[in-house]
């Protein structure tokens, strides 16, 4: 009789290899199969033996690689076959990841599974960036929210809400909407001169940071076109970053440390 394991639904956290949970490396180094996102990075992937099986699932906001009902369905088939599963995602999986709806249909198909998290982008982000979201005095909460719209959809958010000078505000997948967002932060109220994060390829060796205003942000993207994924972090403690910016020195020191 086959033996069926438990799917592992992973976070990898935002790239830096040294960010993933001891649990995710022993997973990562054990299983037969990865399904993996394209958020996570060639130098986790890396961490993988020869002899494991690969599968991409990537997917990009409008061009979706494999459509998530197949993913779940190759989750099962896979699980079935006795095979040891890890599904590995970008960040966190319980965060924008659609880690849930795979639990789901796992749990409809009387599949065990295990959950563990992975740092997600906005944490990770934030410390490589210099940017403590809730720093006191600055902000006194922190909200994730998503900026990016399922086909038709309107563009439904509560902007009132979110225009909170005194709450950070970080937003996923909001380049493609970055003016519609800008614009419609400053009409609900929240001043054009609040200081705005872009974090593109966040942890990573290439990681770039740009501090700018909540008014200028969107113009500044036109300016610097930027590939991978990026994450908006809007709100005072966003200026802290111009004195706790870090990343790229520790880089330095340790390239001069190897030379
Ligand atoms: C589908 S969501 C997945 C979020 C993921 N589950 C997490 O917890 O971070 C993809 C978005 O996460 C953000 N993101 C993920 N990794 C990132 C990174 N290394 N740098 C910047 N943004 C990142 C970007 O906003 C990207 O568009």
């Amino acid at each position: 009789m086959t033996t069926i394991h438990p799917v592992y639904l992973v976070g990898a956290g935002p790239g830096d290899p040294d960010l993933l949970t001891m649990k995710a490396h022993r997973l990562i180094t054990s299983v037969d199969v990865i399904v993996y996102d394209k958020l996570v990075s060639a130098a986790i992937m890396d961490l993988a033996p020869v002899g494991t099986t690969r599968i991409f699932a990537g997917k990009q906001a409008r061009n979706h690689h494999m459509p998530q009902p197949d993913i779940n369905s190759l989750l099962v088939d896979l699980a079935l076959s006795g095979r040891k599963v890890m599904r590995l995602k970008g960040g966190d999986p319980f965060v924008f990841g659609r880690g849930g709806e795979e639990a789901l249909h796992l749990a409809k198909n009387n599949i065990s599974f295990e959950v563990i998290p992975g740092i997600t982008s906005s944490a990770g982000c934030a410390a490589y960036a210099g940017i403590p979201l809730t720093h006191r005095g600055l902000a006194h909460g922190v909200r994730f929210v998503t900026g990016h719209t399922q086909g038709d959809n309107v563009f439904d958010i509560d902007w009132q809400n979110l225009a909170d000078p005194d709450t950070t505000l970080v937003v996923y997948m909001g380049l493609t909407n970055i003016r519609l967002i800008s614009s419609a932060l400053i009409d609900a109220g929240l001043g054009g001169t609040t200081p705005a994060a872009i974090i593109n390829e966040g942890t990573r060796s290439d990681q770039k940071v740009i501090i700018t205003t909540l008014v200028e942000m969107p113009d500044v993207v036109e300016k610097t076109p930027l590939s991978g994924p990026t994450l908006l972090i809007i709100g005072k403690v966003a200026g802290l970053a111009h004195d706790l910016a870090w990343f790229h020195e520790a880089l330095d020191d340790s390239a001069e440390a190897r030379s």
